[in-house]
């Protein structure tokens, strides 16, 4: 995650209608303030009507007129990198096929990680890049990435190079090794044996070539319980990784207190999450992360249980879950209408979820809202009221994005 890639500039905005959200989904807003951002950080904010601070050097000025400015959202769940698509299998799903169903006859997971295999650096560079590209003209500015479509060194290993590589291109990247997604082919029936090989000789190299951030896995009873996944879990932990888990997005595992000692950052998805895993969440600092655009791919009725997170005041964070099988969105303001529409969020909880929230859930307090000494990260939006990034559907009223100080504009007409 450097900087210095984003050839930082210094920028004065001015007249701006600040939006920061909280984390309990509550919104401070305040007009006709001005950011000043030097060397990638935000440096200073003026109330309106305060004195102008003089200043030694020259930066540029621009009035935003004032539009609403919030900061640079955060995807924190994505599977970015991959070759090939699954509109085959979205066919025989609205057909009457379960995704489970597809799992278990070697397509879904497995058919991507077929793909992946094949593809060279190159082009699942050239892939994502172009994914990432159109993402940020719905305001992200820091996007998780997660491997998994590999499940052998080599092609993990060539994953997480694809993420480091688009680390810089106009937005942050964070990479998270998945290894533990499904059980590879060439491992059948050997589940303990695919963990050993993760955790003692795969994560160790991917660490000493510097690829991975933190390291997620998929507890499911499609893929693995929390028993399998344990030992996977404290390899990472003992080498200072954070941990993610991908939780109970299938069926009750009722597993988060087995995890608990771990202290994941963020456990995801959380459709059957149950009563007692919730109550073990509440005593710890684990983000709860909901992926509405999945749910509804996969057309769940079964919903994440919101009231209880927010009656005992988990921090909920929202992220699209990019991936072939489930959710080939790229909108994050898709994600939020749909976390609004299907799981009742509110519209300041679903901002809270792209920025605050989505920053603790990657264990990141450097950026996600706007205050000095935080990044210079920020989205300036094209509306009177910031309910309104909740409320269309398809179109993005992104006027400009800021990332460390350098500034891309958006044309309302290319977006
Ligand atoms: O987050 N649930 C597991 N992993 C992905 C789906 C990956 C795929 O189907 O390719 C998810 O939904
Ligand atoms: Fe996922």
């Amino acid at each position: 995650m450097s900087l210095s890639s984003y050839g930082c500039s210094d920028v004065l905005l001015t007249n701006v209608k600040i939006v920061n959200p909280s984390t309990d989904g509550s919104l401070r807003v305040g007009e006709g303030e001005t950011i000043l951002v030097i060397d990638g950080l935000i440096s200073e904010i003026r109330q309106k009507g305060s004195r102008r601070v003089q200043r030694d050097r020259d930066v540029t000025v621009i009035d935003v007129e004032g539009r609403c400015v919030t900061p640079g959202l955060i995807d924190c769940h994505t599977h970015l990198i991959y070759a090939g698509n699954r509109a085959s299998e979205f066919a025989d799903r609205v057909g009457g096929k379960s995704y489970q169903q597809i799992l278990e006859n070697g397509g879904g997971i497995l058919s991507t990680v077929n793909d992946t295999r094949r593809a060279s650096t190159e082009r699942l560079f050239e892939l994502a890049n172009a994914r990432l590209r159109r993402m940020t003209r719905y305001g992200l500015t820091t996007v998780e990435v997660k491997s998994g479509y590999g499940l052998d060194l080599e092609t993990e290993v060539k994953m997480l190079k694809v993420a480091r590589l688009l680390d810089g291109t106009g937005a942050r990247v964070i990479s998270t090794f998945l290894g533990a997604h499904i059980l590879p082919r060439e491992f059948h029936d050997r589940k303990v044996r695919y963990i050993n090989y993760l955790a003692k000789e795969v994560l160790p190299k991917l660490i000493d070539m510097n690829l991975v951030d933190m390291v997620d896995g998929f507890c499911d009873g499609a893929a693995f319980s929390a028993k399998e996944l344990l030992p996977y879990f404290e390899a990472a932990k003992s080498m200072n990784l954070p941990i993610r888990v991908h939780l109970d997005q299938l069926g009750d595992t009722d597993s988060f207190a087995m995890f608990s000692d771990l202290a994941p950052i963020s456990v995801d998805h959380l459709e059957y999450l149950n009563d007692r895993s919730i109550e073990s969440m509440a005593r710890g600092s684990t983000v709860a992360v909901v992926v509405p655009t999945a749910s509804y791919f996969l057309r769940q009725q079964q919903k994440p249980p919101i009231e209880k997170l927010r009656y005992y005041g988990i921090p909920i964070a929202l992220a699209t879950d990019h991936n072939p099988g489930t959710s080939p969105v790229e909108s994050l303001l898709l994600a939020m209408n749909m976390g609004c529409v299907l799981f009742n969020l509110t519209p300041g909880e679903a901002l809270s979820g792209v920025t605050i929230n989505a920053a603790r859930a990657l264990g990141i307090s450097d950026r996600g809202s706007i205050a000095c000494g935080m990044l210079g990260d920020l989205a300036i939006w094209d509306v009177a009221d910031p309910v309104e990034l909740s409320y269309y559907m398809g179109h993005s009223p992104l006027w400009a994005r800021v990332v460390g100080g350098a500034v891309f504009r958006y044309d309302r007409t290319t977006c």
